[in-house]
């Protein structure tokens, strides 16, 4: 959560900082701001709301200085407006902050009794006026390593000093934080993609470790300021997948692109010639593994719910699910033959890294199923399966979440053969279904209009839900996760069955309902879950799949038919009438579908 750009350079740095921050404002949006160094002094500029707004409060072309920070933000500590907007400087020190300072009112309390002065509700202003204190005294890797050690919680920082005005300081614990390498410069960023227009050499930081960045050297240096040799590594350039194209939103994009999605992932782990499901270098014996707990936020739980389905039905593996946030602080019995599979398309998400750790801490066997490939996440798990989607700009992940369940289900594929639990011809008939889907989305991503014209119905209503069963259920609940993150509307997702047992209290006349009902082995009961809403008034939206059976059902408000294909892979294909649902519901609203209100694309706070 939040961005930062830090640019040592011989030349003017603050148009490049601003073209920076717009790029990483998918992480926060709520005030931005810059530091540079001039005339033997600290000038900062600062605007709530988004970049433009700053460009447009401030002329660039005064603020010099061939030193800067920048920095748009996620608030945590302290209302989104100007003053609490990063960089926070003091008389000599400027500091942006990912993170939080959980000791921040204690460390407030001495330094105010020292005489410090704060301006801002941030815990971020209390590392800026313990830099300060702390220089005082000692020199600059000095006064860092001791900062850093008296700080608690998580971090990465960017610092200018106004009387080391040749330099930035970058730190990392928790959140993190890249250098990279130009010509006659280099930066500080809070992800490569930040930095990937002005570079492709990159160096992460790992947690503990601070550097000092110059125009034409950087210095790495551990947690007690010993000084270290770090990697570089050369990204690969992939610039056209971040610009929109002709598309007026990244979502609409991202949501087309997912044919794509499941061709590339399909190149990846599937041998097309002897129709074997790819997945090399997989560090454990298979039957080591009797277990799988996968671990995940947001989307990328409901992807963790969807592959529980698929692996209880292809595997006799005893699954688990956890969120994240609630693994991490249970008091949870390890298990030696597990798998723990950490799913994220950022590879940064907080909780998510957190319950790695913990994993790792307790020595557990530890997979990553990915879309950053450099992302914490991936370097820190004992093995990686990308995703392969490439960079997903929209704050709603849309096609990081095919992507995550194509990986989830070849891997529950796979387990299956191998541990002998599906039979050949299952398996290879699976195969050849999975790949016919690309061609299948694309066909459901030919209704459109429907949809459109079905969105205004949802906008107008108080509340609406969305029901499943088995494999549908996980994917009611990413379409009401969506509709609530783009549209505000509330939305609820619920397993059909469980409606009787409290939330069909909910249901009053004219309220939509989306209800998922391919012809599968749950249909016939979900069909009569469906009587019971509609009995009560609900207008319900029926998504299910082509078929020669007709539904029985009267009274049925509006019918949206996805293709056909094996009911596995159904989930893939009621997917997508969620996702227009969602999108059209907010273009008609005229939010920010990219950048939904209170949210950001990478949450690296707890
Ligand atoms: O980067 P991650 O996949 O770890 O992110 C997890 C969630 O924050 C994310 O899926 C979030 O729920 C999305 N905004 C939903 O569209």
């Amino acid at each position: 959560m939040c961005g930062i750009i830090g640019i040592s350079s011989n030349k003017s740095v603050s148009s490049s900082i601003i073209n920076s921050l717009k790029k990483l404002e998918y992480r926060g949006y709520d005030s931005a701001g810059l530091a540079t160094l001039f005339d033997g002094e600290i000038h900062e500029i600062k605007s709530e709301g988004r970049v433009n707004h700053l460009e447009k409060n401030f002329d660039l072309k005064n603020l010099k200085g061939t030193v800067g920070i920048g920095h748009v933000r996620w608030a945590t500590h302290g209302i989104p407006n100007s003053i609490n907007a990063h960089p926070h400087s003091s008389h000599n020190v400027s500091v942006v902050h990912n993170g939080i300072i959980e000791n921040s009112t204690l460390l407030k309390k001495s330094l105010s009794d020292k005489g410090h002065k704060f301006k801002s509700q941030t815990d971020t202003e209390v590392i800026t006026h313990l830099i300060t204190e702390n220089l005082k005294t000692n020199e600059l890797e000095e006064a860092i390593t001791k900062t850093l050690k008296q700080l608690d919680g998580s971090f990465a920082l960017g610092i200018i000093f106004k009387e080391i005005p040749d330099l930035i300081v970058g730190a990392r614990r928790g959140s993190p934080l890249a250098v990279g390498y130009g010509p006659s410069e280099n930066y500080l960023g809070s992800d490569s993609y930040a930095l990937k227009s002005m570079t492709n050499k990159i160096t992460y930081l790992d947690d503990g470790e601070f550097c000092i960045i110059k125009k034409d050297q950087v210095n790495f240096f551990n947690q007690n300021g010993k000084k270290i040799n770090k990697k570089i590594l050369e990204l690969t350039s992939d610039e056209l997948s971040y610009e929109k194209g002709d598309f007026k939103h990244f979502m609409a994009k991202e949501i087309e692109e997912q044919p794509t999605t499941i061709k590339t992932g399909i190149k990846e782990y599937i041998d097309n010639l002897n129709n074997d499901v790819n997945i090399f270098n997989f560090p454990w014996k298979i039957n080591e593994i009797k277990s799988i707990t996968l671990i995940g936020c947001g989307t990328a739980y409901h992807s963790c719910l969807m592959a529980k389905y698929w692996f209880e039905k292809l595997t006799s593996l005893d699954v688990t699910i956890d969120i994240a946030s609630e693994f991490r602080y249970r008091n949870n019995r390890f298990k030696d033959n597990s798998l723990y599979i950490f799913v994220s398309q950022s590879g940064e998400t907080a909780d998510t890294y957190a319950a790695l750790n913990l994993c790792n801490q307790n020595k557990m066997k530890t997979c990553a199923v990915v879309n950053v490939i450099e992302s914490s996440i991936a370097r820190d798990s004992n093995y990686v399966l990308p995703i392969h989607c490439g960079p997903e700009i929209g704050v709603a992940s849309t096609k990081a979440f095919l992507g995550q369940i194509l990986i989830l289900y070849i891997l529950a594929l796979k387990f299956g053969i191998l541990k002998n639990e599906i039979k050949k011809d299952d398996y290879l008939q699976k195969i050849k279904d999975l790949k016919n889907l690309p061609i299948l989305l694309e066909k459901t991503l030919l209704l459109d209009n429907d949809i459109q014209a079905i969105s205004s119905t949802f906008n107008e209503a108080k509340g609406s839900m969305f029901l499943g069963r088995g494999f549908s259920y996980p994917i009611a609940l990413e379409g009401a996760l969506k509709l609530k993150e783009l549209s505000y509307i509330h939305a609820e997702g619920y397993p059909a069955g469980e409606m009787k047992h409290g939330p069909l209290a909910l249901i009053e006349e004219g309220m939509p309902v989306v209800v998922l009902a391919p012809k599968d082995s749950y249909y016939k009961k979900t069909i009569s879950n469906m009587q019971e809403v509609i009995a009560r008034g609900a207008k319900v939206l029926l998504i299910t799949n082509k078929s020669t059976d007709e539904v029985f059902s009267e009274n049925i408000w509006q019918t949206i038919e996805v293709e056909s294909t094996n009911e596995d892979l159904l989930p893939f294909l009621l997917t997508v009438p969620l996702q227009k649902l969602a999108y059209y519901s907010a273009l008609k609203k005229g939010y920010d579908i990219d950048k939904p209100r209170n949210l950001a694309k990478s949450v690296t706070v707890e």
